[in-house]
């Protein structure tokens, strides 16, 4: 067999292929396959020779209690579980200028201040830069360690020279490179040959190491997607660059839970924490407007509210336009159809526009209901019930489904001032059980979507 010299991989998801091709298989992006020497054959032979024997170990081994590193943060720390593993891998992606490199100075910050060694590594401001970034937030002086630098080389061995540093910050992973190797800087080879490195370094020292990462549609530069796999927990800061709310939210996470968020304000003194996010992303406006509905959700183990907002139009076009923010537009188009299907609502020669207010995703289908009120809002022109929230999940056959944690957005809605809530039915478990506790605020109780629509249309 011919040793393969050359392969080619894909930017986006680093599969590799033996040729080059216009679209990757695997992750079907066009156009992202691109050329890499690769780093180095398998050796043949592999049993014997240089191979050193591992030892196998009991499952119930002594066990240590993961040490946690707390940054002090609150919102930082719960997403991460409560505070940072000792030895463990961070990746934090977002997109170019979203405040990764704000939110990670300020982390490095309230640790170096909580008295743990920290090192900001940047390969992409000057130390001066960061010093005006840092005097901008008022944490000039935090005792962090800065360096200007790219290669991984250099920065392994000034780290394995001085005193082991609890926590490594490699701002981004993007502009590491390994010299030893042919790709340039920002290739999948790169950036996945740089953070096996860095991980290495973290299991080996007990430092912890956090990537940052961009996230790009251009195919040039490696998205991190490949880095998913190598670190320990994965970070996403998203938000609309147009909006203030940044959301940080763990996708991946060996060491904690995976469905906290943690929300941020970004303000002209950095990110700030938004403790009680709830309120804010309902919008500013009298609430007797139509097609808006309040939803009651829960994300992590927090509940939010959050406005969503329907806008239903006659088309002009062949095919009406459907443009969603912050949702799932196949959830949307889910919740049509039983609409069309089971309650004879059709939207067929409407455009349909669906946003979720302050720029928060929400994946819930909790929000069905929620979402199926405010189009059948924004239909009849009828606003909401007063003071009202809304959450249940739309089977296809047009029911409406129970949801979990039903009593904590109970508690939330009231809290918040809401009066009425139109939900799911509630359980009874057995007889003469009068079901849940009371709930907190009026409970109109939604068995099918075709009752919604009969609700929201009849008089009131
Ligand atoms: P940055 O952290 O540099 O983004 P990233 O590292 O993800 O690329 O954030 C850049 C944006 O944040 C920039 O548009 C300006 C804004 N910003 C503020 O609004 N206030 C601040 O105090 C700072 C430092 C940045
Ligand atoms: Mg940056």
């Amino acid at each position: 067999m011919a040793a393969a010299t050359q392969r080619y991989a894909c930017q986006e998801c680093g599969a590799s292929h033996g040729k080059w091709t216009g679209r990757c298989d695997a992750c079907g992006g066009w156009n992202t396959v691109v050329e890499e020497i690769p780093r180095e054959q398998t050796p043949r032979g592999l049993v014997g020779a240089a191979g050193r024997r591992i030892e196998l170990v009991e499952l119930q081994g002594a066990d240590r209690p993961a040490a946690r590193l707390v940054i002090g943060i609150d919102e930082l720390d719960r997403v991460v579980g409560g505070g940072l593993v000792a030895g463990s891998a961070f990746l934090v992606a977002g997109d170019p200028g979203i405040g990764k490199s704000t939110i990670l100075l300020q982390a490095a910050a309230a640790c170096a201040r909580g008295g743990a060694a920290c090192v900001y590594i940047s390969g992409e401001e000057s130390p001066e830069q960061v010093r005006l970034r840092a005097r901008r937030l008022g944490l000039a002086d935090a005792p962090l360690k800065l360096a200007a630098a790219t290669s991984v080389r250099d920065i392994l061995t000034s780290l394995e020279a001085a005193e082991t540093p609890d926590v490594v910050i490699i701002d981004s992973i993007q502009t590491m490179f390994i010299d030893s190797l042919d790709s340039a800087p920002g290739s999948v080879a790169q950036v996945r040959g740089a953070a096996q490195e860095l991980i290495r370094f973290a299991k080996r020292s007990g430092a912890v190491v956090i990537l940052v990462g961009h996230v790009t549609k251009d195919g040039q530069i490696a998205g991190p997607r490949v880095l998913e796999h190598m670190v320990d927990t994965v970070l996403y800061f998203e938000g609309e660059r147009s909006h203030q709310f940044r959301i940080l939210r763990a996708v991946k996470n060996r060491f904690g839970p995976t469905d906290e968020i943690g929300v941020f304000k970004m303000t002209d003194a950095g990110l700030r924490e938004v403790p009680n996010p709830s309120a804010l992303f309902l919008s500013e406006h009298g609430r007797d407007i139509s097609g808006a509905a309040v939803f009651a959700g829960v994300e992590g183990s927090r509940p939010v509210l959050v406005e969503i907002q329907a806008l239903v139009a006659p088309s002009s076009l062949g095919t009406p336009r459907r443009a969603v923010v912050g949702w799932d537009s196949g959830r949307l188009a889910m919740v049509m159809a039983v609409l069309d299907a089971r309650c004879g609502l059709s939207l067929g020669g409407n455009d349909v526009y669906l946003n979720v207010a302050g720029g928060l995703k929400i994946s819930e289908p909790a929000a069905d209901l929620a979402v199926a009120a405010a189009l059948i809002s924004a239909i009849s022109g009828r606003p909401l019930p007063a003071n009202s929230v809304t959450f249940g999940e739309v089977g296809l056959s047009g029911e409406i489904r129970q949801v979990n944690q039903s009593d904590v957005r109970l508690k939330e809605a009231a809290k918040l001032g809401f009066e009425k809530a139109l939900m799911p039915r509630r359980k009874k478990t057995g007889p003469g059980d009068h079901g849940e506790p009371a709930a907190p605020l009026v409970v109109v109780e939604i068995a099918r979507l075709a009752d919604l629509v009969e609700l929201l249309s009849g008089d009131r």
